[in-house]
Order: structure tokens, then C-alpha cells, then sequence
């Protein structure tokens, strides 16, 4: 792919999440700027974080365009890949300001990209992350996340639309969410395609994720976490879901470490690894033995769900890359019809349980379950995903 950044070595890809976006999701992304803006012409369009400028190649339709990122020597390159618009080379997450970007108080504003993303806190990345890009970071838009970051300056430049990529995750995850306060009460979403991860060359190592091309319109009323939950997202190549759509694991089990709500009485059959999201439980264990500050002690009466959340693990990557980043989903009525098909399957197939409970076999249990996995993903989210279930 000739935008492919080629001069950062991999720690620096990292640091500045330089990953480059190909042309059919640019392409995607000015559709929906097309389809929602009437007159593109008077507003400029910044990318502050603009890489090579593949965002900026479509010099024809706007006023103005302006183009920032703190990689002075990818400015370069942008500058020989499209010439003359105006470069800017800073941190455009420090001393955030239209003025810093040469832009006047009174140009219509629409913010386009594809910002970096990476997560602070994460463990395995962190030794190899620059704290002094963090260090500066204006105190207001300091965030665990840098592209959530990038989401409040789009706020503090008070952009009226703005149509960047970010992971699906800043949405629909509450704790998220609630970091976009300042963002959320300003911003609605109104228009928007998921595409996964996957789509970049350079991160299809990795387990595929959600990223979505939101487009957000300036908006008094701002949106709540209400919004995001009816939103009907559209998903690239096909379909759409909406969160409201699907029952969770969350209305029925403890998702976090639970000692200290077990009354003296309770007497806890198994435990369980902490519940994050489905691509969570790709990666985590689910039944352990141990207690660690990450146990979630299981009671009888709730063991048959815990063993749900087992054999959907076991599911889980014929499951579409889109729900990765939701909880686990349920249809709670006809589990309860074969929840015992679901124990039956956990203890036969995990090694704790097994050691723990007797097995009793249960006719056709696996062709139960993949009966019930078919419906549930046929019923709330097509026919296409029905067909990896037997
Ligand atoms: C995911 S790349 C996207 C580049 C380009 N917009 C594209 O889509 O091809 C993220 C870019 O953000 C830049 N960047 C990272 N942190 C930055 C910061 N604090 N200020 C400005 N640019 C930054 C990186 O140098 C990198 O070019």
C-alpha cells in the first residue's frame, strides 16, 4: 500500500500510533462528510494528526485545508505527496487552540482523520511508550487513551462536524463513555460505518476490533449514553446492530471480584476469572483455581451462566469481529431451556471443572448448543453469521 508509513521503527509506531489509513476507508469517510454536509466549500478541514495526509488528498471539495502532526519528517513526506495546503509540525494535543493551527475564530471547522489510538495504562506496551508526548499534554483533554484525547481538542476547537476513526469501544464501553464527558455534551453522533482493524495492514496480528468512522455534528444538546445504546451502527460490507438489541451476561452474573459482597453464609462452588468484554474472554481463562485479586466466587444457583460464559468462549471466534468489544450476549429464555446442555458441555470440556463436579451426560448437548447459537446470532444480527453454526 503506497501510504504505508516506512520511516518509524516499530517502538515509534507505537509512541505515536502511527498507523496509516488505507484509500478505501478516506474514500468512506468523505462519503458520509458528502452525504451530511451541504456546503463543504466554505469550511476548512483540519487532519491534526495527519501522517503522509491521506486524509488530505481530496484537495478539490473544501475552502481550506490544514494539516498537523508532531512527526516533522511525516509532514515531509506529506508535503511531497500533496503540496500546497498549509503543514503545521506541533503537538496538537498541548496548548490546544485554533490560533496555534492557523485558523481564525470564524472559519466553519470540520475535523477529519484518523487520530492515533493507544491505551496509557496498557501493561505490555507501556515500557515502550514516550511519557514526555503524555508530559505535555494539555491537563483538561488528559485522558488514559490518546485518542480520546484527540476526541476533547476536537471539543476545545469547537469543530462542527468532525469524522475521525476511533476504536467503537469509546462509545460503547460506560467507563469510556464517561472519560468523554466534555466531548459527549457537545457532540452527537448522527452518521457513522464499523470497519474492523483488520482493514490496516500493519495490525492484522493482532485480534481483530471494532473501529468506527464516527461523524459528529456540534450540537448544544450534546448525546447520553442512552443515544449510543439505541444507535443503530452500521457495519462495513453489511448489516448494522444496535446495543439495545441483545441481552447480556450483566444483568444475570457478578462481571468483577465479589469477596466482599458474599455473606457469611454463601458458599461458593467455583471460581471465576474477572469478565471484561468478548475479546477479553478470547484472551483470558475463564474457571480458575486460585483467589487472586481477580476472582469472582460462584455460587450454585448462578454456576449453569458461568458455564454459558465457558462455552461461548469456546464459540466465540465464529462470532462476527464487531461484538468484540460488547459483553457476553444471551438470550436468557432458551438458555434456560437447555442450560443444562451448557454445564454438561463446561464440565466435560474444562479441566477445573472437571475435577470439581460430576459429568452427566446429556443427549445431543453440542448439537443443542450450536442450535442455540445459530438462532441467537440469525435473530439479532442476520442470516450471514447463522451459517458458522451448524
Ligand atoms: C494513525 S496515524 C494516522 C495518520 C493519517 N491521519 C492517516 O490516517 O493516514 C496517527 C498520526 O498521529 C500522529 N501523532 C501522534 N501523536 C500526536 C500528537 N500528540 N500531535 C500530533 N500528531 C500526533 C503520528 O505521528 C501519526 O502520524
Amino acid at each position: 500500500m503506497e501510504n504505508d508509513q516506512k520511516h518509524l521503527n516499530y517502538n515509534d509506531t507505537i509512541n505515536l500510533g502511527s498507523y496509516y489509513t488505507p484509500e478505501v476507508i478516506v474514500d468512506l469517510a468523505y462519503s458520509i462528510l458528502q452525504k451530511n454536509i451541504p456546503n463543504i466549500k466554505y469550511f476548512t478541514i483540519l487532519d491534526s494528526s495527519c501522517g503522509y495526509g491521506s486524509f488530505l488528498a481530496k484537495k478539490d471539495i473544501a475552502k481550506r485545508w490544514v494539516g498537523a502532526d508532531i512527526d516533522q519528517e511525516a509532514i515531509s513526506e506529506a508535503k511531497k505527496i500533496i503540496g500546497d495546503i498549509d503543514y503545521i509540525h506541533l503537538n496538537s494535543l498541548s496548548n490546544v487552540c485554533r490560533k496555534n493551527l492557523t485558523i481564525r475564530n470564524d472559519e466553519k471547522l470540520i475535523v477529519i482523520g484518523n487520530p492515533p489510538y493507544n491505551d496509557t495504562t496498557s501493561i505490555i506496551r507501556n515500557s515502550i511508550k514516550d511519557v514526555s508526548i503524555q508530559d505535555k499534554i494539555d491537563t483538561d483533554i488528559k485522558t488514559r487513551d490518546l485518542g480520546m484525547s484527540f476526541l476533547l481538542s476536537y471539543d476545545k476547537l469547537k469543530a462542527d462536524y468532525i469524522c475521525v476513526l476511533h476504536p467503537l469501544s469509546y462509545l460503547i464501553k460506560k467507563a469510556n463513555f464517561s472519560l468523554l464527558s466534555k466531548f459527549s455534551r457537545n457532540y452527537k453522533l448522527i452518521d457513522g460505518i464499523i470497519i474492523s482493524s483488520h482493514e490496516f495492514s500493519n495490525t492484522s496480528r493482532g485480534m481483530a476490533f471494532p473501529i468506527l468512522v464516527a461523524f459528529y455534528k456540534r450540537d448544544q444538546r450534546g448525546m447520553t449514553y442512552d443515544h449510543i445504546q439505541n444507535y443503530k451502527f452500521k457495519v462495513k460490507d453489511d448489516g448494522s446492530f444496535c446495543l439495545n438489541d441483545f441481552d447480556t451476561i450483566v444483568n444475570y452474573v457478578q462481571k468483577y471480584p465479589n469477596k466482599k459482597y458474599l455473606n457469611k453464609n454463601d458458599k461458593p462452588v467455583a471460581k471465576f476469572w474477572t469478565l471484561r468484554d468478548i475479546n477479553a474472554l478470547k484472551r483470558n481463562r475463564t474457571f480458575i483455581d486460585s483467589d487472586t485479586y481477580n476472582t469472582v466466587y460462584v455460587l450454585m444457583e448462578k454456576l449453569p451462566y458461568y458455564c454459558y460464559i465457558d462455552v461461548f468462549k469456546q464459540y466465540a471466534d465464529r462470532m462476527p469481529y464487531f461484538i468484540g468489544n460488547c459483553d457476553v450476549i444471551i438470550d436468557n429464555k432458551k438458555f434456560n431451556e437447555i442450560k443444562e446442555c451448557f454445564v454438561a458441555q463446561s464440565i466435560h470440556t474444562n479441566p477445573i471443572l472437571k475435577n470439581k463436579f460430576k459429568f452427566r451426560e446429556i443427549p445431543n448437548a453440542k448439537l443443542k448448543i450450536e442450535k442455540y447459537f445459530k438462532e441467537l446470532l440469525g435473530s439479532k444480527l442476520g442470516e450471514k453469521y447463522a451459517k458458522n453454526f451448524n
